[in-house]
């Protein structure tokens, strides 16, 4: 054995599991990261013990290691390869984030001029994709919209779906990030049905989104530089999160080999969920039914009922246990653009008040829940004008660089293995089949009544 393989030998930890019924253990490896908690090598234990973990909701599970994000939950830490948040919302914009999630390192003058170039010349969308939209009811949730026209990009993209190919790759995740804005803004345009607005290539990723979202042709229209700043914030504070819901689907879809618009189409709709991205429309619609501070502790008390399912929509996390960073800079982001834009919304008053009682109160502080970003974010959005059901889209316009960054780490690994979890099985055992004619008879439900007798 040679002294690189002595010095890992040493390394190498144990974790004993001994299971009590057939008085045997295992050895199972620990596997060290550059931080965060150390990982149990479960890869073997079924071929060695013939039993599976189990774990759903993944609480205690790695399924991937990765170089792109590091989350301390408990100290509220968030960094993109090594940048805290914090700095990165400071000093970068949204297109600096995206070239270091995708590339693991900042960009130098001439890579971020190249990089800024290749992203505005993939903005367009091909004209064909238009009578998409059109097929949709004009009251189409716009996230419904998105999966759809995302989805459907693998039609039109051919020369960018060989996913063995790492200059398709690239170009897929570039096409990708540079549509998602047009997309995202025409899905808003056809929903008021105004003319699309085509993108406009001497804009800043931020500042395009929102000369797409609200120009018309027969009005100028120039963002104010704190929107604008804003909007970009957002974006940044959205990027990326590890091992979230969405980025889960997108790795697991991509694990099959599928192309690259089909597995953030996937990811689109798991982010779609009112416990993931959907929870920034939620909160509106939540401030919206409480109405007026008056009525808060009601809903405070619903929300502490056990017997009552309801929640606070934007507050709590799953990893972050002390404070989320993003909500943060969120924060402050929404006190400027609210002083800037003198809004005077009762609404908002309301999420002040909701904020501040929540953190006083025993439940959330016991429990840890504090406001997260969604929180902030659709405070933001609202008083931007974004109406409510765009919130998520914008949410999944950010997300899609976190979610081809991980997709291309992981086809960058060498060998994919498909995703495949395993289970509990809690059903039937073996049971003897027998005919329509002999089974006993029992009224049927029919199913009409589901979609009231009749489907458009
Ligand atoms: N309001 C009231 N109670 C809550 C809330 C809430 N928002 N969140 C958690 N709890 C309670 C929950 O009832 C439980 O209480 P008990 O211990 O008495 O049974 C305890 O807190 C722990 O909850 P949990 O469901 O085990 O926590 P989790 O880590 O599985 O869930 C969460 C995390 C984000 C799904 C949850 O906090 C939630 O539903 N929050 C509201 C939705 C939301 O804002 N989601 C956006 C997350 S941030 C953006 C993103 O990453 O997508």
């Amino acid at each position: 054995m040679n002294d690189s393989n002595d010095k890992k030998e040493s390394r190498q930890h144990y974790f004993t599991l001994h299971d009590n019924l057939n008085e045997r253990s295992y050895e199972l490896p620990v596997l060290e990261g550059t931080e965060g908690p150390r990982v149990i090598d479960v890869r073997s234990l079924h071929a060695e013990a013939d039993v599976f973990t189990y774990d759903p909701g993944y609480k205690s599970t790695a399924a991937c290691s990765s170089e792109i994000t590091y989350i301390d939950g408990t100290n509220g830490i968030l960094r993109h390869r090594g940048y805290s948040i914090e700095d990165l919302a400071e000093h970068s914009d949204f297109l600096d984030v995206c070239y270091l999630l995708l590339h693991g390192e900042l960009p130098s003058p001439e890579e971020k001029e190249e990089f800024d170039r290749d992203i505005t010349h993939h903005t367009m969308l091909n004209e064909q994709l238009i009578f998409f939209f059109r097929g949709f009811r004009r009251d189409a949730h716009p996230m419904a919209i998105m999966v759809g026209i995302v989805g459907a990009l693998s039609a039109f993209y051919h020369d960018s779906t060989d996913i063995g190919d790492p200059l398709q790759r690239m170009t897929a995740s570039h096409r990708l990030i540079a549509k998602m804005p047009t997309i995202g803004a025409y899905a808003y345009k056809f929903s008021l049905g105004q003319p699309f607005t085509y993108p406009y290539n001497k804009a800043s990723y931020a500042e395009n989104l929102l000369k797409m979202m609200f120009k018309v042709p027969a009005d100028e229209y120039e963002p104010d530089q704190v929107l604008i700043r804003a909007m970009d914030r957002i974006l940044i504070l959205h990027a990326d999160h590890e091992q979230n819901a969405s980025t889960s689907t997108v790795r697991l879809a991509g694990s099959s080999g599928a192309n690259p618009f089909a597995c953030i189409a996937a990811g689109i709709a798991s982010l779609w969920g009112p416990a993931h991205g959907g929870a920034n429309e939620a909160v509106l619609k939540m401030l919206t039914e409480i109405g007026d501070k008056d009525q808060i502790p009601e809903f405070v008390a619903r929300a502490k009922d056990p017997d009552d399912n309801y929640r606070l929509m934007g507050f709590g996390h799953r990893v972050y246990k002390n404070f989320d960073p993003r909500a943060k800079v969120m924060k402050k982001t929404a006190h400027e653009v609210l002083e800037k834009l003198n809004i005077d919304d009762p609404l908002l008053e309301v999420a002040m008040e909701l904020e501040r009682i929540a953190l006083e109160d025993e439940y959330f502080v016991e429990r840890k829940l504090y406001p997260n970003v969604d929180f902030y974010s659709g405070i933001i959005l609202k008083a931007m004008g974004i109406p409510t059901h765009m919130f998520t889209v914008i949410f999944a316009i950010a997300r899609t660089v976190g979610w081809v960054a991980h997709w291309k780490e992981m086809m960058e690994e060498g060998s994919v293995s498909i995703g495949r979890p395993r289970q509990l099985y809690i059903g039937q055992t073996e049971r003897t089949f027998t005919t329509v004619d002999v089974r006993e008879h029992k009224q049927s439900r029919g199913w009409s009544w589901l979609w009231g007798g009749h489907e458009n």
